[in-house]
C-alpha cells in the first residue's frame, strides 16, 4: 500500500491545518490567534482569551456580556448528576471523577450532543459555554463531595476564577472571598493553559472529533489524555518531586545528579518540552507571577527555594543545556496552586479547566471543516510475516 513514513511520537508531523494558536519552539513564541502570549497575559483575562481562542477575535463589550451570560446560564449541572458523584468510592482520583462526569454530559444534555454535525454546530454556542462552565462546577463539586463537604453553587456576580474559588472553599456559614491577588493568579494560570497547538490532549480531541463525535465526548477524551504524568500530570509531579527532595534533606543537587543519570526513571519534572527548545514563554510569565503571589500572601515555601536551586543548577548544567531542557509552565504553576490552597490531586484538574477553551476551539475547527476527513494514521508493521495456523489447531 505504498511507502509509510514513520515519525516517532509525531515529532515532525503536521496533523492538521489550524488557525488557533501558533508556536515557534526555537524562538519561544506562543500566540493565541496571532496575539503574543505576553500581551494576552498582561492585558486580557481567562474569559476574553477563551472567547478569542474559540471565536477568533477578542469579544466586544456586548459579546463578552452575552458570553458571560451563557457561561452563567450553563454552569449548574442536572441534579441527577449531583447524585452520580455519590457513587464514586471516597478514594477516587478527581481526574477519574472528572472524566466520568464530563463524559456523562452527553446523557443529560442529548440535544447538545447528537453526533449530527449540523445540529451540534447549530447548538455550538450553548455546548461550548456548557463545557467551559460545567468543567469548573464538576471539578469543584467532586472536591467537595470526596471530602464529605456540602456542595456550593456558582454565583452570578463573581468572575470565573472567583466562582471556582467560592465553589471550592465556601461553606454554608462561612463564605470564601478570594483575595484579589489569589483570583488574579488563578485567572492567569488558566489563561496560560488555554491553548497550546497540537499537544497530546488537543490532538486527541481532534482525533475523536474527526469521527463526528460530539463536543462533550471529544473533550472528555482530551481530559483522559491530559491525565498522564508526561502531560497534565506534570504539575503534580513537580510538587511531589520538590516535597520528596525536601523530605530527604536535599537542596536539589543530589536530585539533579539522579535525573541526569536516568536512574530509577527520575526526571526533573517541569523541565523539557517537545516543542520549546530555548524557553517556554509561559514559564517566564508564570515564574514572575509566582514570586509576586508568594510575596503578596507572605508564604514561605521551602519547595520554592528548592525549585530555585534546581532551576539554577539545571540551567548551568551541560546535560540539560545540550538537550535543550528548560523550565516549562508546570514548573511554577504547582507552587502557585499550592499557595492558593488547591489540593495536590486537583492540579491536573486545574489544567483541564484551563485547557477547555483550546479543546473546544479545536473541536469546532474539525467539526466545521468543509471536507471533514476522519483522522486515520497508518503504522509501520513490525510483526510476523505471513504464516499458516498450525495443522493441529482447530476450534470449530
Ligand atoms: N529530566 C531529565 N532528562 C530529561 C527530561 C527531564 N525532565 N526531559 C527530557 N530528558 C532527556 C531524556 O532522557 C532524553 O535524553 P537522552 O537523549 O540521553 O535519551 C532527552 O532529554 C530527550 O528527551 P525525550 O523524552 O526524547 O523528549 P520529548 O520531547 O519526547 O519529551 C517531555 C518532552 C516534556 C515529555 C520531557 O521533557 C519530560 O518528560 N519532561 C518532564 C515532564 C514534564 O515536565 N512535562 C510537562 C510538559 S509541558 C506541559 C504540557 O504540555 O503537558
Amino acid at each position: 500500500t505504498g511507502y509509510i513514513t514513520y515519525d516517532e511520537g509525531f515529532g515532525n508531523t503536521g496533523s492538521c491545518q489550524s488557525e488557533i494558536s501558533f508556536i515557534n519552539g526555537e524562538k519561544g513564541i506562543l500566540r493565541y490567534r496571532g496575539y503574543p502570549i505576553e500581551q494576552v497575559a498582561k492585558k486580557s483575562d481567562f474569559v476574553d482569551s477563551s472567547y478569542l481562542i474559540i471565536y477568533g477575535e477578542l469579544p466586544t463589550e456586548e459579546e463578552r456580556h452575552d458570553f458571560l451570560r451563557e457561561l452563567i446560564k450553563t454552569c449548574n449541572i442536572d441534579t441527577r448528576m449531583v447524585r452520580q458523584f455519590e457513587a464514586f468510592p471516597p478514594s477516587a482520583h478527581p481526574m477519574s471523577i472528572l472524566t466520568s462526569m464530563m463524559g456523562s454530559l452527553s446523557s443529560y444534555y442529548p440535544e447538545l450532543s447528537t453526533n449530527d454535525r449540523v445540529l451540534d454546530l447549530e447548538n455550538f454556542d450553548r455546548s461550548c459555554a456548557s463545557a467551559i462552565s460545567k468543567v469548573m462546577t464538576v471539578a469543584a463539586m467532586s472536591y467537595r463531595i470526596s471530602n464529605g463537604l456540602p456542595i456550593n453553587y456558582p454565583k452570578k456576580d463573581l468572575s470565573y476564577a472567583e466562582n471556582f474559588l467560592h465553589l471550592m472553599f465556601s461553606s454554608p456559614n462561612d463564605e470564601y472571598h478570594a483575595p484579589k491577588e489569589v483570583a488574579e493568579a488563578l485567572d492567569l494560570i488558566l489563561l496560560l493553559h488555554a491553548d497550546h497547538e497540537q499537544n497530546c490532549s488537543t490532538s486527541t480531541v481532534r482525533m475523536v472529533g474527526s469521527s463526528g463525535a460530539n463536543l462533550f465526548a471529544s473533550v472528555t477524551a482530551g481530559i483522559c489524555a491530559l491525565w498522564g504524568p508526561l502531560h497534565g500530570g506534570a504539575n503534580m509531579g513537580v510538587i511531589k518531586m520538590l516535597e520528596a527532595i525536601h523530605a530527604e534533606g536535599d537542596d536539589g543537587s543530589r536530585f539533579i545528579e539522579q535525573a541526569k543519570s536516568g536512574k530509577s526513571g527520575k526526571r526533573l519534572m517541569g523541565f523539557g518540552h517537545r516543542v520549546y527548545k530555548n524557553f517556554d514563554p509561559r514559564a517566564k510569565i508564570i515564574g514572575k507571577a509566582c514570586e509576586r503571589l508568594l510575596e503578596a500572601l507572605g508564604t514561605e515555601d521551602p519547595c520554592l527555594e528548592i525549585a530555585r536551586n534546581l532551576e539554577k543548577a539545571a540551567l548551568n548544567d551541560d546535560y540539560f543545556i545540550s538537550r535543550n531542557l528548560y523550565p516549562n509552565v508546570d514548573f511554577y504553576s504547582g507552587i502557585m496552586m499550592r499557595a492558593i490552597g488547591i489540593p495536590l490531586d486537583m492540579f491536573t484538574v486545574m489544567f483541564a479547566i484551563g485547557r477547555m477553551p483550546g479543546w473546544v476551539a479545536n473541536w469546532h475547527e474539525v467539526a466545521s471543516a468543509p471536507k471533514g476527513k476522519i483522522n486515520r494514521p497508518r503504522q509501520v508493521y513490525q510483526g510476523q510475516v505471513e504464516r499458516d495456523l498450525p495443522e493441529s489447531y482447530n476450534r470449530r
